[in-house]
């Protein structure tokens, strides 16, 4: 069963290390969150099997990693200054905290109470009227800090794709269709109930732009919502938690002629993991007049040219990993003691295989670090001899490595070990030679 609340994912990240209040030591700083050991081993995971999708399995698109702070006029005419921005109200009362307005109405529709009504939650003091509130960070290049100086964190990665659109072109021997993929991180000024790591002040975004001749593009935001949807299938999520959401016409950005969103049903509701959008010829158009520059594709065959439309799948790091958390804790029961477990698909596992020796003594730990040490070379894999053997492998289902190796008595008789398996706690005997074929034949099954 996948996990019931959000407190149950949050107290075993703290508790493993995966994910962790960032700034604890001065009390923490809102909705910001650092990243342990663990955590960024499944981090990677997710990653690699975001990039292995874009761009190892396909001869379409390429990669790119650009800035996060670029020219101001990018946000000028993205749209980001005048339109980035959410309707906040501060409370008249005590507590004098923000909120947002859009959340306190919708929480009140579903308590069926009075939207337009509504007080502060914390202090029940009345509340100001709306005002819009930019998200974007802004700071300063140079000493002196005015107008002329000013520039802004980034606050979706896209952006950045779209100013090297030219630049890709005259590389990439790429024409339409192609796409645009990257990696990293974006910043917004939320103001959030918390919710860990669904929506945090800076993130990581996944994002890929796809250059369509205006008359695919319905037929490439249908592949596009199609194939995102399935990706998080193949990264372990049950089909029954998943759904693709069409917007609403009065969700709709002004320039999208279609956004759907793929949800997870995570413990705090459907909530969204990832967009697509067919953003038309917006942001190429903006880009084009803003900085006087053509940025069409041409022809060489015709000397015609025009502006791609665009297709964009814009998903979260930091959310992905939330949905894969909350859908593979379990807790069982084992000889009657309660386990805790992270079914998680052994691609995302942190670690692949732990190996353990039985005892501390008669040459046990010697054996298991020589396997260890062969192992590694192809996978990631930990040596643990802390503790009795159900501890240890405690530990190891608690991070959702899929198996553990015992090194035993028998091991000096037959060159054989213990195999675990994490989910169905099946324990076999297999040879030492091969060990790490066998475990990469199931990682990858
Ligand atoms: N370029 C389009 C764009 O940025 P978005 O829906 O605002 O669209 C895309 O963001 C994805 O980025 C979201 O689906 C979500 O996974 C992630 N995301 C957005 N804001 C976030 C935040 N404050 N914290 C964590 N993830 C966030």
């Amino acid at each position: 069963m996948p996990a019931a609340t959000m407190d149950e994912v949050v107290a075993l990240c703290k508790r493993r290390g995966l994910i962790f209040p960032a700034s604890e030591i001065y009390g923490g700083i809102a909705n910001t969150y650092d990243y342990g050991h663990y955590g960024v081993l499944l981090k990677r995971n997710v990653s690699d099997a975001w990039w292995k999708a874009m761009i190892q399995e396909r001869d379409d698109i390429v990669a790119l990693d650009s800035a996060i702070i670029q020219h101001p006029k990018t946000w000028e005419a993205s749209g980001h200054l005048s339109g980035f921005s959410d309707p906040l109200v501060q409370c008249l009362g005590k507590c004098k905290k923000r909120w947002r307005l859009d959340h306190l109405q919708e929480a009140a529709v579903e308590n069926g109470e009075d939207p337009a009504a509504v007080k502060c939650p914390q202090c029940g003091g009345d509340l100001t009227e709306p005002r819009a509130f930019n998200l974007m960070f802004e700071t300063n290049i140079g000493p002196v800090q005015d107008e002329s100086s000013t520039v802004y964190l980034r606050p979706e990665t896209a952006q950045g794709i779209f100013l090297d659109f030219k630049q890709t072109l005259s590389y990439a021997r790429k024409k339409p269709p192609f796409g645009i993929a990257q990696i990293g991180k974006s910043f917004r000024n939320e103001i959030t109930p918390g919710n860990f790591i669904f929506r945090t002040l800076e993130f990581e975004q996944m994002e890929m732009e796809f250059f369509v001749p205006p008359e695919e593009a319905e037929q490439w935001y249908e592949y596009w919502c199609q194939e995102r949807l399935n990706w998080y299938v193949k990264l372990g999520i049950n089909p029954e938690r998943l759904r693709l959401r069409p917007h609403e016409a009065d969700e709709l950005s002004f320039y999208s002629s279609g956004t759907s969103d793929v949800e997870y049903l995570y413990p705090i509701g459907w909530s969204e993991l990832e967009g697509v959008a067919n953003r038309g010829n917006y942001d190429l158009t903006q880009h084009a007049e803003h900085s006087r520059q053509k940025l069409e594709w041409k022809d060489p065959q015709t000397g015609k040219g025009y502006l791609p439309h665009v297709i964009e799948p814009a998903a979260g790091l930091g959310r992905t990993m939330l949905a894969l958390l909350c859908e593979a804790y379990d807790e069982d029961e084992i000889g009657g003691e309660k386990r805790t477990v992270l079914r998680l698909h052994p691609s995302m596992a942190p670690i692949k295989v732990a190996v353990l020796p039985l005892l501390r003594k008669d040459g046990h730990p010697e054996k298991a670090r020589e396997i260890y040490e062969a192992l590694r070379k192809r996978m990631s894999t930990e040596y643990d001899d802390g503790g009795n053997i159900g501890k240890r492998y405690r530990r190891q289902d608690e991070i959702g490595t899929p198996y553990g190796i015992t090194v035993d008595h028998q091991t000096f008789e037959d060159d054989t070990v213990t195999l675990r398996d994490r989910d169905s706690l099946s324990q076999e005997r297999v040879p030492v030679a091969g060990l790490a074929d066998l475990l990469e034949a199931k990682i990858n099954a």
